[in-house]
């Protein structure tokens, strides 16, 4: 994949992550609604803006708790903005990420990994971090663009995650997508 592909997707274009558009064509509830249940420990990296985040607390509901990390200071200030002084704001722990090494302990029920495999280089890490913390029967959910993303690359990535012991099953249909569920083996 080209540079262009990989690079980290700038605070600036938050903006184009979280708007009335994108809810049409991505509705959370849609998408994740088969995977999320009232009282799950959810991760999702590279969290953004909290498009999916702050729906995801949601439909977690108050005994659910939803991990929001991101790299960039700067996303996790977006989500930190919609959830101040609201109830979300017990049930969504943000957490800065470092390249390379995700960081969190917290034994999850479902990880969402939206639009961000391309962007991490180090995708080997990420399988083996997420699976030695995702629960026995616990799931992940990556969705990759569908232009931006070859078909070879996104093949590439389903391999990196089996050989660190993830089985890949198929994801959610979404129109151009790429997606797929892995689970620990
Ligand atoms: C294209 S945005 C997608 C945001 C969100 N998942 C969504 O669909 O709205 C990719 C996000 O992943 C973050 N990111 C990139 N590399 C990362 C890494 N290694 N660890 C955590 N977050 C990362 C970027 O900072 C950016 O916020």
């Amino acid at each position: 994949m080209s540079d262009r592909c990989n690079r980290v997707c700038p605070v600036e274009r938050a903006g184009s992550l979280d708007n009335r558009i994108r809810r049409w064509f991505q509705n959370p509830q849609k998408i994740l609604g088969p995977y999320i249940k009232e009282g799950m420990t959810v991760l999702e990296v590279g969290c953004g803006p909290g498009f999916f985040s702050v729906a995801m607390a949601l439909m977690a509901g108050k005994s659910g708790q939803v991990i929001a990390c991101d790299l960039q200071e700067g996303m996790l200030q977006k989500v930190r903005e919609k959830i101040d002084g609201t109830e979300l704001e017990a049930r969504i722990k943000l957490h800065k990420c470092e390249e390379g090494k995700i960081g969190v302990s917290d034994h999850v029920d479902f990880v969402l990994l939206f639009y961000v495999v391309h962007e991490i280089q180090n995708k080997e890490g990420l399988f083996d971090e997420i699976r030695s913390i995702l629960k026995p029967n616990g799931q992940v959910l990556i969705v990759e663009p569908p232009f931006h993303v070859s078909k070879s690359a996104f093949e590439e990535t389903i391999k990196k995650a089996r050989e660190v012991g993830l089985i890949d099953t198929d994801g959610p249909n979404m129109l151009f997508h790429k997606t797929v569920i892995l689970e620990k083996g």
